[in-house]
């Protein structure tokens, strides 16, 4: 079968190349993969890995061996999956309880932006629950991740304020009462602040936050510091930073109820998923684009099967 590996030295940082089929272990099924999603934190990791590792964490396809203990998705089950990596290929192993079912009006591309991202701006906002009522500031909203915070947090009754580059960047964000274009032009306190962009970015959250607020930080995209100082915090009280990594913020067993949940959203039309959609050929020349922020939402590739 084709898988995209990395290749260090090679003119672009990954390639299709023949590797052997996967080798499921007892709990694992294995899925023909139909799309896959690219985060930016994977952006990097194809650039420092060795020569020939496998990427691909957020998968959609069809089962087409169930794992042999029996539990998971059945042969023939459209499915939406995480995996370790090793994603980006036409067939990947998933560990079934990664895993979750399809209803029919989800598409693939759509299902395959859903794992990290979608997961990430679920369990962030889940810091600020419960979130009706609640006035809620997100950073890096037309990202992949910000713009599925932006759905998930007005879907569940908060005030949201959200923070784009440009007009431009802004234009497929849905739900968000207020969108502004600096961070330093959100008005008001806010009880939770989804803050990934570091540097100036965090420093201005922490102006804005309330007391007892929280700001979840999980990502620094700016690659820049943030200096703080306890006296910062003297205008809000008993705020907290918390910081978040999506695949260890909760339980195993919890990543296939809230696949489920964010396919659910997506199904029922509260979730809209805004992609940028190209063949896995197309990797290397869309890869640039997410780095310079001229993706809106998310990066997705549909793999071809022959
Ligand atoms: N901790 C975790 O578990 C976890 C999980 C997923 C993602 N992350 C991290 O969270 C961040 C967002 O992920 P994502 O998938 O949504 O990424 P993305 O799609 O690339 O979105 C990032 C957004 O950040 C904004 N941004 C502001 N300042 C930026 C800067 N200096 N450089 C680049 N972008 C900047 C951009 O919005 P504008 O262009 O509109 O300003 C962009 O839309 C990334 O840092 C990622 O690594 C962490």
């Amino acid at each position: 079968m084709l898988a995209l590996v990395t290749t260090p030295n090679g003119s672009a940082p990954v390639e299709l190349r023949d590797v052997p089929e996967p080798a499921p272990t007892a709990n694992e099924a294995v899925v023909e993969v139909h799309a896959f999603s690219l985060n930016r934190g994977e952006l990097r990791l194809i650039q420092i890995r060795p020569e020939g590792w496998r990427p691909g964490q957020d998968i959609s396809g069809v089962v087409v061996l169930a794992a042999s203990d029996g539990t998971g998705p059945t042969v023939g089950t459209r499915v939406v999956a995480l995996t370790d990596n090793a994603g980006w290929a036409q067939r990947a192993a998933v560990p079934a309880h990664r895993m979750a079912v399809l209803a029919d009006n989800v598409r693939f591309e759509e299902a395959a932006a859903l794992p990290v991202a979608g997961l990430t701006a679920l369990r962030t906002l889940r810091h600020g629950a419960p979130l009706l009522g609640k006035r809620v500031l997100v950073t890096g909203a037309a990202g992949g991740v910000g713009h599925m915070a932006v759905q998930i947090a007005v879907r569940s009754g908060a005030h949201v304020t959200a923070v784009v580059g440009s007009p431009e960047r802004g234009r497929h964000l849905r739900g968000a009462e207020t969108i502004v274009h600096d961070i330093d032009e959100a008005e008001g306190r806010f009880g939770l602040i989804l803050e990934a962009a570091g540097g100036a970015s965090l420093s201005a959250a922490i102006a804005r936050i309330e007391a007892k607020g929280t700001i979840v930080i999980f990502g620094n995209s700016s690659g820049e510091p943030t200096s703080i100082n306890f006296r910062d915090f003297a205008e809000h009280p008993n705020a907290r930073i918390q910081s978040f990594s999506y695949f260890t913020s909760e339980a195993e067993e919890r990543f296939a109820p809230d696949l489920a949940l964010l396919a659910s959203l997506v199904a029922e039309g509260s979730l809209k998923v805004a992609l940028v959609e190209s063949s896995w050929r197309d990797l290397a020349r869309i890869g640039p684009e997410l780095r310079d922020r001229n993706v809106a939402g998310k990066a997705v590739f549909r793999v071809e099967q022959s």
